[in-house]
């Protein structure tokens, strides 16, 4: 087991992760206010943007491939090296997660 150190930056909160854990157990266990939903790696609420470093994150299903290396889903990131992390940065495919109309409903479901 490797310990690193993950760094937020605008924060200057810093923590320890190990290679076994992922970065939202240890924000939570540290008291770091990271958001997150499912815990599954699909919604993208605890997306952060990857500043320095390298995770892995097979399982970050709700990633595109292309945006693995920019952006971490903490609920599924463990850290390959020391980090610092832009916490609430979302990747772009966030946008096609839900296309609403003007009238606030789904646009997809409306099309049915
Ligand atoms: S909490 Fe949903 S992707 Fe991490």
């Amino acid at each position: 087991m490797t310990d690193y150190t993950v760094e937020f930056v605008g924060t200057g909160e810093t923590i320890t992760v190990s290679d076994k854990d992922t970065i939202l157990s240890r924000c939570i266990e540290e008291g770091i206010a990271q958001e997150f939903s499912c815990r599954v790696g699909m919604c993208l609420a605890c997306s952060a943007e990857i500043i320095e470093g390298e995770v892995t994150q097979p399982a970050a299903r709700g990633l595109t491939d292309a945006e693995r290396e920019d952006y971490a889903l903490t609920c599924m990131a463990r850290p390959q090296s020391d980090l610092k992390l832009d916490r609430g940065k979302y990747p772009p495919s966030i946008e096609d997660e839900v296309d609403v109309d003007a009238d606030g409903t789904d646009a997809a479901a409306a099309d049915d």
